[in-house]
Formats: structure tokens, sequence, C-alpha cells
């Protein structure tokens, strides 16, 4: 029994919410292991677009879902979503969905944190989410986060909440705002409270014992490896470990319970948010892709940037989750195309390096070597086998493959699920 985790291999948006969708029904479990509800996964099925934030994909599907320690909760936002699906005929119950008592939460005074800093015209500019993703894992490194397990023993919260707000009000009283009283914040867990706690469980040992049965586990990564706080393109980061191995932590296993890791990778490349993008297209390029690809955020709307496909990050991915495979998506956004290029490497001070530097200014500063292959005429939109490709994608696919160093497993060719060309299937590996 193979279990499968499944992370973007680029800075986000890749395409995961249909992927993990597609791979959730051969799983038992889904497992979100990092990030909150920062993410955004749309999964369309028969026509019906779901966008997820905070909860595991499999849970369209009704599969049993489980939030991990790693990631950071926001109960107001959770019940919102849980009440959002069951608008859209989705039922969400406790025998469907458990969350770890031991995740960190995101409370307002984090959201209203991470606004203020961004909204702020000194100081550096990382274009969050604004969800207080950042101040929430900030407190929990710093040992004074509120817990989802804090809620069921409101005879000790208050305290709890007092300690975590002398560090908040001091912060707030140097930047010159109002201090929080810890009634507000009480008062906003006391209004959720009875609706996250039915959820909540030991999901490390719950996931263990399914694991012993032989269940298999689908881990589902949020964003991508190169907004990872080590590996990515920090500062411009989220404040979380998006690579594989977190997958581990972050939900309570050790790292013997990853069998496969898929690497999610979108045939161009894209980012939302401030940071290098080395292979950026600020030209009508950009602007085709942009269009072709609807590439707006799904939690922000915001415009995502374009460029091409960027080998060298993705290589670099490989290594750092130890991707077996990847599944390309979006193929079809490069049809009509006459040229299409791909960075090989990069040029750095006159100098070749085949891997993103560690340094802001090192980051900023490198120069794309492109390669350039010819496009294709026809279109790929829809196709099921390799035989319905034009060669000139094939060669495109072949080559990527080759310049990353892993296999394509998957190839999937629209946003419906169906339209997926299937290589290996990561849990028969
Ligand atoms: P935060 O996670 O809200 O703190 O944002 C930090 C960086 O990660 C910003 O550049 C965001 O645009 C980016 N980011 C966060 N979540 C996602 C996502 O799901 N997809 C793509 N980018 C994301």
């Amino acid at each position: 029994m193979a279990n499968v985790v499944v992370v973007g291999s680029q800075w986000g948006d890749e395409g995961k919410g249909k992927i993990v969708d597609w791979l959730s029904e051969r799983a038992d479990v889904v497992v979100r292991y990092q990030g909150g509800h920062n993410a955004g996964h749309t999964l369309v099925i028969d026509g019906v677009s779901y966008k997820l934030s905070l909860l595991p994909s499999g849970l369209v599907r009704g599969k049993f879902s489980v939030i991990g320690n790693g990631v950071v909760v926001d109960p107001r936002h959770l019940v919102e979503e849980i009440d959002k699906l069951a608008g859209q005929g989705v039922t969400i119950t406790p025998e469907l969905l458990r969350i770890a008592d031991n995740a960190p939460l995101i409370l307002s005074v984090h959201q209203e944190l991470d606004a203020i800093r961004e909204n702020a015209t000194s100081g550096l500019k990382i274009g969050t989410t604004k969800r207080g993703i950042g101040p929430a894992y900030e407190d929990k490194v710093g040992r004074r986060a509120i817990r989802v397990i804090d809620l069921a023993e409101p005879e000790t919260l208050m305290a709890k909440i007092e300690r975590l707000l002398t560090h908040h009000n001091a912060l707030r009283r140097g930047m010159g705002i109002d201090e929080i009283p810890a009634q507000r914040i009480w008062d906003e867990l006391m209004a959720v409270s009875d609706k996250v706690l039915p959820y909540v469980d030991r999901v490390w040992a719950l996931l263990d014992e399914r694991r012993r049965r032989g269940e298999r586990i689908l881990f589902e990564g949020a964003q991508g490896a190169l907004l990872d706080n080590d590996h990515g393109t920090y500062p411009f980061v989220t404040s979380s470990n998006t690579v594989a191995g977190q997958a581990a932590p972050g939900s309570g296993l050790g790292p013997s319970a990853i069998d496969y890791v898929l690497g999610i990778t979108k045939a161009y490349t894209t980012r939302v948010g401030e940071g290098p993008f080395p292979t950026e297209q600020d030209n009508e390029v950009g602007q085709f892709l942009g269009e072709r690809g609807r590439e707006f955020g799904v939690v922000t709307g915001r415009k995502r940037r374009c460029g091409w496909f960027d080998a060298v990050i993705v290589r670099q991915t490989v290594r750092t989750s130890g991707i077996h495979g990847i599944a390309l998506t979006k193929l079809d956004v490069l049809d009509g195309l006459e040229e299409i290029r791909v960075c090989v490497g990069y040029e750095l001070n006159g100098t070749r390096i085949d891997y993103l530097p560690a340094s802001m200014g090192a980051q900023s500063g490198v120069k794309p070597i492109y390669e350039s292959l010819e496009g294709w005429a026809e279109t790929t939109a829809g196709a099921r086998s390799w035989a319905d490709l034009p060669a000139q994608a094939v060669k495109y696919v072949r080559r990527v493959e080759e310049l990353i160093g892993a296999p394509v497993a998957m190839l999937s060719t629209s946003p419906e699920r169906e339209d997926t060309i299937l290589v290996q299937d990561p849990f028969q590996v």
C-alpha cells in the first residue's frame, strides 16, 4: 500500500485541486498538513465548481479527511467554509472530518497584524493573502499560541489569551494602534467553539491506526515548494514548510509513512505576491498565458504573474521534496504558440549556474538562459491519451522530464477530472 504526498513544485496554483480530487477517489484518507486558509483549491465536478481553502479536497467526494497539526486553523473561517459547502449540497460531519487537537488557531489579532504589515507603506511587502497565516505561525514557534484543544478547556483559556495578548498588545502599542481586550478574543472563540469541538481528535494516533490497517493516505500539500519557509525565495515565502517532508511532522506520522511524492507542475510558471521570478514575462506572452490560463488567485482574486517554464526551480524542487514523478498541468494553455521557451539555467554575474541561489540579491539578479522549442497549432485540451497529442507537445513534455530529472506520472489536459492521461498510478508504485 502506498501513501502519496502531493506538493506544488513551483510557487503554488499548479492545479493541485484537480489532481488531489482525482487521487482522492483511490485514497481512504485525505490529510492537509501545512498552511491554512491561504490556499485556494478549485475542484470542478460535473461542471460545478467547488472552492476550498482550509478543508481537505477529499471532503467534496465524501472521503474521510483530516486537518493535521501542521495547519493553522482559523475557527471562524472553518465554520464558514463548512456552511458554504453545505449550501452546495456537501454535508460535513465529524464522521468525515477530524481536526488535530494540537493545531494552532488563527485569531482575528493575527489577521489584523498581517493586514497592517502588508498595508504599511514602509518595510518589506510580501504580498501575503492577509489571512493571518504568518502571525499565527510566529505565535506557534513563540510558544504562546492558542491551540484547538484549548477550546475544550475554557477554565484555563482566559489565562492563555492574556499571555498571548501580552505579546500582541506590546506590538500594538509600538505601532500606535488600540490594544485588544482579552474578552474580545474569548468571545470570538466561544462563538464558534461548540461547532469546532465535535471534530477534534488525536490525529497522529488515528492516522497511525488507519495506516496499520493498510488504508491509503493522501497528503494534500498547499502552496508550492518555492514558497517554503526554508527552501523558497525567502523572505518572499509563506510561513510554513511546503516541501513534501512536512507531511510527516505536520500530521504526526513518521517519515517512513511516505511512499510516493507527486509534484504538481504547471507547463509554464506563475506567481502571486511579491518576490523574484526569473522567467516572468511582463509583456504580451505573460498576458497571453494569464488570459488563456485564467490566472487569478482563488483566495484573493489577484492577477497572477506569468512566465515561461523554469526547469531550474522545478529541478530543485524535485530534489528538496524527493519527487518521484510529476503531474503536468495546463499544457493546453500553450496551444497555438509558435515558439515556447524553457529556462534551462541561470546566468549570475557572467557565470552560468544550475540552481536558485539562497541570497535574496542573487535570486533577483539571476538571468534566465532559455532554450527555444517549436510550438504546436492543434489543441491539446481534453486529450486522454498520448496519441491525442501533437508530436511537438509530446516533445515538449519529454524535454521537461529530461530537464527536471523526474518523469511525468500524470498529464492533466483540462480542469475536468476525466481529462487526465495516466502514466503511473502513484498509489500502485
Ligand atoms: P501568506 O501565506 O498569506 O503569508 O502569503 C505569503 C506568500 O505566499 C504570498 O506571496 C502569497 O501570495 C503566497 N501564497 C500563499 N498561499 C498561496 C497559494 O495557495 N497559492 C499561491 N500563492 C500563495
